[in-house]
């Protein structure tokens, strides 16, 4: 697999809020057109609002008539100083300072015990992600930040 991703599966019925996509989403749209916002509740999306690619990824998952095509599974950080928003979504996951989100299928390695089973996977990217860990901001609006991360940043992307 390429470089310049983290991936990770946090305790997903914790995740509570708004996402927006405003980069690409994989299967079944690529590039976005206008952003794709998803209201989240105990890591399950409850609502899809935006232009007609919103609509036109609704329909997508509602067709799979699968309730864990709901669930969300997974999240990353890109960090390949040469990914570029291209709507191939190997290279878009990487784009510097964004953020992923895997909706859907998860297997039972990237997700113990059990996975997720379900009828598909999908992945949508947010462009220039601000992050906190434990109360530490570690990107601002794509750009790296907090303690000894600055350098580590800059020397990556050859600056
Ligand atoms: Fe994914």
């Amino acid at each position: 697999m390429l470089a310049g991703q983290i991936g990770w599966s946090p305790r997903l019925e914790t995740v509570e809020g708004t996402i927006v996509f405003d980069g690409s989403l994989s299967p079944p749209l690529g590039l976005l057109k206008a952003p794709v916002r998803l209201e989240i509740e105990h890591g399950r999306i409850t609502s899809i609002s935006g232009g007609p690619q919103a609509e036109e990824f609704g329909a997508w998952l509602e067709s799979f008539q699968d309730p864990n095509m709901f669930r969300l599974g997974h999240v990353c950080y890109g960090f390949n100083p040469g990914a570029r928003l291209t709507g191939n979504i190997l290279e878009d996951e990487r784009v510097w300072g964004c953020t992923e989100w895997g909706i859907g299928y998860m297997s039972p390695i990237d997700v113990p015990p059990d996975g997720i089973k379900a009828a598909s996977h999908c992945d949508g990217i947010c462009l220039s992600s601000s992050v906190w860990l434990d109360g530490v901001q570690i990107l601002d609006r794509g750009r790296v930040v907090g303690p000894g991360l600055e350098g580590l940043a800059r020397a990556a992307r050859g600056l």
